[in-house]
């Protein structure tokens, strides 16, 4: 037998068929609450969607340290042996909730470790580095990858009036337009915490640290025109193989490595380490293994363990802190603002973002107060008190930062070498990569105006002349038959 059917408040329900009417040709009554509950709620199905990042795909797993960074960090979730739950979500930058799967953009990378000393979020994207280096610029460029306000479509002229007018873009344009930039499905793509995060030991030496999540299946992407043919089968290609692959057993698994900086060395290098538009080159920083990653198990709610999870990178863990990059300042302020609104004031003690070690906070009332924080002392509601409430630990401090510098709004670009590092990794590419480099821009590109086109091309002419070249001959082989048939 079944389950019986209930209202909300749990009362049995005779007939979910039928309306309560005045007769058989009537019209519907007023009292009919479940009528009225039905609608209501089907009203309040839906919350605001991510501003960014709205179309994506989770899984819970397990991260498993192998390596001994225990030198350069307390914190509970790297010592060696740790095996810590967690939760990941790949994502779309710039497609709505609806959006297709394989289309061209940035992945997010986003993790949740339910770690004994509270949550470590590490929010990141497939890409080690960003478009922009000053948080001031973030809402201006996702502007030129959503919609155009009067047109309703994306706008390509946006997008590279941007990139063209913005070189510190030229490294993440250059990874998105290569072949990692269209990944098959999230199994086949690295993660980066892209930031420069801090760590500090128990002696309270500070450390700098990039995070790294290099995916043991290899690398596999589709070209421009394969995932037109995918598209065309299915818009939920990641679903698809991601949820497809968990459920049959077939884990996904990246390897976890770090590179670490010493505090005072950060003063030393050429290029900013804090600078989210460049990365640390290997050879002077090498990656160093320090564990696995798993995906084991599909959510079983979508809504409730996918939409309604909530990443921030404030959430730190003793052993673990942020770095002088300004763009991880303005994140640590923009992501629970966001979910206070998305989700409302008490998102953190939903099921899915709940820590799962004990919780201690004064926070009182608001909408959705259904959890206990027991102090266990109902006169303990404020703080400091002489109830025995929860009281802060001193031993948990991070070590002090040494900071200096006059205040004014510095110009970001002044000395700033926008073009080694996207030369370096055009040098990676061989012929075959730097031709569809080339051909991918230009199909990005259609309808720009020519001189937008003309003054980014000059910027890829700074990364390697044949960069430019390049993309001028793709653009021109597109322009070509168009010109013919005019
Ligand atoms: P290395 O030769 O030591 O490393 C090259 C890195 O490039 C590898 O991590 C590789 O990832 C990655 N890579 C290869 N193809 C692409 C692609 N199409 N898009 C993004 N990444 C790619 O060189 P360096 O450390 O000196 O770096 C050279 C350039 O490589 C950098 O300027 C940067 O553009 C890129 N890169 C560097 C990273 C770093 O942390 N140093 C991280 C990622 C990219 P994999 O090992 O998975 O093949
Ligand atoms: C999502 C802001 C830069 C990765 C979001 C959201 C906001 C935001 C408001 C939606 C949060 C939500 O509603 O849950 C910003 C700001 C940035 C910035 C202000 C710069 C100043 C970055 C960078 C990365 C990144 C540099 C990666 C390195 C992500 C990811 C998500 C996201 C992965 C989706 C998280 C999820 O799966 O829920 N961002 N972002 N963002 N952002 Fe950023």
């Amino acid at each position: 037998m079944p389950d019986r059917l209930t209202t909300t408040a749990g009362a049995p329900i005779a007939d979910n068929q039928n309306s309560l009417t005045a007769g058989p040709r009537g019209p519907v009554l007023l009292q009919d609450w479940q009528l009225l509950e039905k609608l209501a709620h089907q009203n309040r199905e839906r919350i605001p969607e991510r501003v960014v990042h709205a179309k994506g795909w989770g899984a819970y797993g397990t991260l498993t340290i192998t390596g001994d960074i225990s030198r350069y960090t307390r914190a509970k979730v790297l010592q060696p042996g740790t095996k810590t739950d967690l939760i990941l979500r790949f994502s779309t930058v710039a497609g709505e909730l609806g959006a297709a799967d394989a289309e061209r953009d940035v992945r997010g990378f986003a993790i949740k470790f339910y770690t004994p000393e509270g949550n470590w979020d590490l929010v990141g994207n497939n890409t080690p580095v960003f478009f922009v280096r000053d948080p001031l610029k973030f809402p201006d460029f996702i502007h030129t990858q959503k919609r155009h306000p009067q047109t309703h479509l994306r706008s390509p002229t946006a997008m590279w009036d941007f990139w063209s007018l913005s070189p510190e873009s030229l490294h993440q344009v250059t990874i998105l337009m290569s072949d990692r930039g269209l990944p098959v499905a999230p199994m086949f793509m690295n993660g980066y915490g892209s930031h420069t995060y801090g760590l500090w030991n128990e002696a309270g030496e500070r450390f700098w640290v990039k995070f790294h999540f290099k995916t043991l299946q290899g690398h596999r992407h589709h070209t421009n025109a394969e995932s037109v043919g995918v598209i065309g089968r299915s818009r939920e290609s990641y679903q698809e193989a991601l949820f497809g692959s968990i459920a049959r057993g077939d884990f996904p698994r990246w390897k976890m490595q770090v590179q670490i900086m010493p505090e005072l060395e950060a003063e030393k290098t050429p290029y900013n380490p804090f600078d989210l538009t460049k990365v640390w080159p290997h050879k002077d920083y090498p990656p160093i293994d320090i564990g696995v990653l798993e995906l084991n198990r599909n959510p079983e709610n979508y809504f409730a363990e996918t939409e309604q999870l909530a990443f921030s990178p404030s959430n730190f863990v003793p052993g673990i802190g942020a770095s002088p990059d300004r763009m991880l300042q303005a994140r640590i302020f923009s992501y629970a603002d966001a979910h206070r609104y998305r989700l409302g004031t008490h998102y953190e003690a939903l099921p899915v973002n709940r820590p799962r070690c004990p919780v201690h906070h004064y926070h009182k009332d608001g909408a959705m107060r259904f959890f206990r924080n027991d102090t266990g002392n109902p006169d303990a509601y404020y703080e400091p008190n002489s109830m025995g409430g929860p009281a802060q630990d001193p031993g948990v401090a991070e070590p002090p930062l040494r900071l200096s510098g006059d205040a004014a709004r510095w110009d970001h670009r002044e000395g700033n070498d926008d073009f080694s590092q996207p030369r370096a990794l055009f040098l990676l590419f061989d012929a075959g990569q730097r031709q569809r480099l080339f051909s991918n821009i230009a199909d990005a590109m259609g309808g720009v105006p020519d001189h937008i086109i003309e003054r980014q091309c000059r910027l890829f002419d700074q990364v390697h002349p044949e960069y430019g070249a390049g993309v001028r001959a793709a653009v021109a082989a597109r322009q070509a038959p168009r010109q013919a048939a005019e």
